[in-house]
């Protein structure tokens, strides 16, 4: 039996599943984050803590919680922990990798198609009763997207899932960069592996996939946005800080590419000053990603089954730091 913090709203069904294994659950049944002091105090006697991306465990955090033994994040990026952090104080930490790509992939591509199609312009049309007349060649001309060139910039598994649904589905020329070689991905879809620049210079569509780490952080600048083609979108559903957003703004106003579309934003909730009024070639989403009922349930359920695994000293199906299991024991 050990003590377990739910940090945030996840749905009653997961927090059954802890107490019905007998652990002492203290669920802050909230949709807004704590404070960093008020997850500081909350956590001070939890051995588990269950968290989502909007919290941020830090240094500060796990040393205010001495007895912790397991994190389980809700969310398969997990740029919120300090995971060295964590190990070093023997933490395991787990995320939820697998039950929610290919509903991310999914919105990667609705947005592809949306900013493409110009979707949302189409819609703000209609409602504003602008639709007198067909014409061959209306204000609201799109891309196409079949037969084009889809570039993956990080090819983990929703990257991959993306470069399927290109390739198979839209019949899609797909480039990729990633730190090895992804051959059975090339021999599937006849992907190629090129540098970065040579992906923006190529790349009708850019998709971001890679987490955030160090190296990631406005991997997208000016100078970046500047080798893409004029003609070619963005489409970032990874997260926000790999762009820097005040950058693309500009690249968008001066048609330095043609569009973008953003699932994530460098400061969430918030949106750069200026992108909100950005309704040319900009479709923007709430960090919709993995958001359909059953994926986030199964999330949650992995999250749960991660935590109920670590606490018993197994080790967690989907643990990022596994190497921590049984080292007490030692
Ligand atoms: C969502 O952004 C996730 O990392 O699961």
């Amino acid at each position: 039996m050990a003590k377990v913090l739910v940090t945030q709203q996840i749905g009653d069904e997961g927090v059954q599943k802890l107490r019905e294994a007998g652990h002492v659950v203290t669920y802050r049944d909230d949709t807004e984050p704590m404070t960093p002091a008020e997850l500081q105090t909350a956590v001070r006697h939890s051995e588990g803590l269950v968290c989502l991306l909007t919290d941020r465990v830090d240094t500060a955090v796990l040393d205010a919680a001495p007895n912790l033994k397991m994190i389980a994040n809700v969310a398969v990026g997990y740029d919120n922990i300090d995971l060295a952090a964590a190990t070093q104080r023997g933490v395991l930490v787990s995320n939820t990798p697998d039950v929610l790509t290919e509903t991310t992939a999914d919105h990667a591509f609705a947005l592809l198609l949306a900013i493409a199609r110009r979707i949302p312009e189409a819609d703000a049309f209609m409602r504003a009763d602008k639709y007198e007349k067909f014409e061959m060649f209306p204000p609201l001309l799109g891309l196409d997207v079949y037969g084009k060139t889809l570039g993956i910039v990080g090819l983990g598994r929703i990257g991959a899932a993306v470069a399927r649904r290109g390739a198979l589905g839209f019949g899609m020329k797909v480039l990729y960069t990633a730190t090895e070689a992804k051959t059975a991905v090339e021999q599937e879809l006849g992907a190629e592996r090129v540098t970065l620049p040579e992906l923006l210079r190529q790349s009708d569509f850019v998709s971001i996939n890679v987490p955030l780490t160090s190296e990631t952080r406005h991997l997208f600048t000016l100078d970046t946005l500047r080798q893409m083609k004029p003609t070619a979108c963005l489409i970032n559903t990874a997260r926000g800080p790999i762009v820097k957003e005040a950058d693309l703004l500009t690249a968008l106003r001066e048609g330095i590419i043609w569009g973008a579309a953003l699932d994530v934003f460098e400061d969430e909730p918030r949106m750069v000053s200026g992108l909100a009024q950005q309704h040319e070639r900009l479709v923007v989403a709430p960090h919709l990603g993995s958001a359909t009922g059953e994926t986030r349930r199964k999330m949650v359920d992995t999250a749960v089954t991660n935590l109920l695994a670590g606490l018993s000293g197994q080790t967690p199906p989907n643990a990022l730091n596994p190497e921590i299991v049984g080292q007490a024991d030692e």
